[in-house]
């Protein structure tokens, strides 16, 4: 990362030469800027490990990235690359490494840090996970009453959630063939509405829970193990149907229906996993960022252990890229530098995630957590408040339905948003019977063909349109809204790892140019603390006089529903 002494962005040089370089462009449209060079899809294009990156759409010039490459460079990004991917302490505020590339390094790899070869420890662990997704997928994995398990829920939330939900939404067509049936389940919320659900129709002799939580203490993930730990106990110790001899012990029922992934043993001990059912990761690798190692169980369990390397693969080629490629040609580099110019110069401060492919569901949930708890920070790592701004607010969804709710807003609001289009080049291929094949291909390339319309609306605006003749104001487009557009080659396991180590990098590269410690958040403590605090209010053990007035109508009135 760059040294601690280093001046804030806003004191390099690279930085006013930007700033002067935006009031030039800021008039400029779009569609100008289009017009006046033919070759600009060329220049703002790059392709690597299967996807491909255009930049074109961007409200800048060559000479705008040309000024973001000497900041980049000021910044220290090429230096702090190096420290991110040798296991350097990047995390200044935990004072640790943030290592999630070294749990995609080849088994053939040795990576020393700290004098240890950490390289042999992550594919132990992978080792480990494979046997027990090999367990499940034989059958040989019984439930305390002597069933096989086939249903496997996921307790977790954040990073222990959204990671493994989106990438087994993604790539659920990649299911091995020959295998025992196990369906995967999550639930997140601290309110029990999902666990609700899958108690009420799953069976518990052949359901098994997989709680995971790199911390293990965290309150949304425990309240529901509670709760599926005693309804197991209940249903299978007590239940009549479930009642076997000799009876089933608690102890057993644990045994077989947990499985515990998380940095702490200990806890994972004393909540009562056992021991071979523990499997483990490392304080080094960040909540969000942990999908590519034992938090990826659900992955394994959905995909296969070959499919879940090759999701490894493809992050572990993009993280190659990100080491060697020269920063103009640096698809995370790029990524980040469209970022920086349209937050820090432009004034862009919103920007929406719209995926042209279902299987992408859920990538902007995805990404509003990698990207908004990493950088959603006021103060650099030298604990001085920024005064320039960082993470932009970030939401999205299926782009095909987005159009149907709020790109509106982006056509004909106020506000200026910067968009990501992502969507497969090719698709559908393996469908055998060849008129759903047809079909659903022509339904492919009609997502395709509004996606490239909408990036092109946003950005022209009525000059889309090849009749201009006169149109009232509430029919007209301004464009002139930049956009980005990843393709994938196809949507892969691998391509998916490289598309995912793309933002990941992206968000590296700006907290550094930023200033900021993208590896901790301590945003999220506060909440956790006084939540904890209103808990025991709520159960009458705390001084509800102490509350402000709205805190305390809110209190009150949930007494009063509870009284009815
Ligand atoms: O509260 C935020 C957070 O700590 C995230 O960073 C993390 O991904 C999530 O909670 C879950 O944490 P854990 O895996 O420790 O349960």
């Amino acid at each position: 990362m760059a040294s601690a002494s280093r001046a804030t962005p806003d004191k390099l040089p690279a930085w006013q030469t930007l700033k002067q370089h935006a009031d030039e462009l800021k008039g400029v449209h779009l569609k100008t800027l289009f017009g006046s060079e033919s070759s600009r899809w060329a220049n703002f294009t790059r392709h690597e490990a299967g996807l491909t990156l255009d930049l074109s759409k961007q409200r800048w010039d060559d000479d705008t990235l040309e000024h973001l490459l000497a900041l980049a460079h000021d910044a220290g990004v090429p230096s702090a690359i190096d420290a991110l991917l040798s296991g350097k302490r990047v995390n200044v505020s935990e004072n640790r490494p943030a290592l999630h590339t070294a749990l995609r390094l080849p088994a053939e790899a040795t990576l020393n840090v700290e004098g240890e070869d950490i390289v042999a420890g992550v594919q132990e662990s992978l080792a480990q996970m494979e046997r027990l997704v090999c367990r499940l997928h034989a059958g040989q994995w019984r439930g305390a009453t002597g069933k096989p398990i086939r249903h496997v829920v996921n307790l977790g939330v954040g990073g222990s959630d959204l990671g493994p939900l989106m990438v087994t939404h993604a790539l659920a067509d990649y299911r091995p063939e020959n295998i025992h049936p196990v369906e995967v389940h999550f639930a997140s919320t601290m309110d029990g509405s999902q666990l609700a659900d899958y108690l009420g129709r799953l069976n518990p002799e052949t359901t098994l829970f997989v709680l995971s939580s790199k911390s293990f203490t965290t309150i949304d993930t425990l309240s529901n193990a509670n709760t599926a730990r005693d309804w197991l106990l209940g249903r299978l110790t007590q239940h009549s149907d479930f009642v076997s001899a000799p009876p089933v012990s608690a102890e057993l029922i644990v045994r077989q229906h947990f499985i515990g992934v998380s940095a702490s043993p200990e806890k994972m001990s004393e909540w009562g996993i056992a021991p071979d059912h523990q499997l483990k990761f490392w304080e080094w690798v960040g909540g969000r960022y942990s999908l590519w190692g034992t938090i990826g169980l659900p992955i394994a369990l959905v995909v296969g252990m070959t499919h879940f390397r090759e999701l490894l693969a493809g992050a572990h080629a993009m993280d190659r890229h990100f080491s060697e490629a020269p920063m103009e040609d640096n698809l995370p580099v790029l990524l980040a530098l469209a970022g920086i110019w349209n937050v820090n110069f432009l004034d862009i401060r919103a920007h929406s995630i719209l995926p042209y492919d279902g299987r992408l569901e859920y990538f902007a949930a995805y990404l509003e957590q990698l990207e908004m708890e990493s950088n959603g920070k006021s103060v650099t790592r030298q604990g001085q408040a920024v005064n320039y701004s960082t993470c932009p607010v970030l939401w999205g969804q299926l782009g095909p339905n987005a159009q149907h709710a709020f790109y509106q807003l982006l056509h004909q609001g106020t506000q200026s948003v910067v968009c990501d289009f992502i969507a497969p080049l090719k698709r559908y291929d393996e469908v055998e019977d060849p008129d759903t094949r047809r079909h659903l291909k022509a339904q492919h390339r009609l997502a395709l063909a509004n996606c490239f319309a909408q990036s092109r609306v946003l950005m022209l605006g009525d000059d889309a349109l090849d009749d201009d003749g006169p149109r009232p104001e509430h029919k007209r487009y301004r464009g002139n809204q930049p956009s980005t557009t990843v393709l994938l080659d196809t949507l892969t396991p691998a391509t998916l790892g490289a598309l995912i180590a793309l933002y990941e990098h992206k968000v590296f590269v700006q907290a550094v140019i930023w200033d900021i410690n993208p590896f901790d958040q301590w945003g999220v403590e506060l909440g956790k603390k006084i939540a904890t605090d209103t808990q025991g209010i709520i159960d009458g053990q705390g001084d509800i006089t102490r509350m402000d007035a709205s805190s305390r109508g809110l209190i009150e009135a949930f007494w009063a529903a509870e009284q009815d």
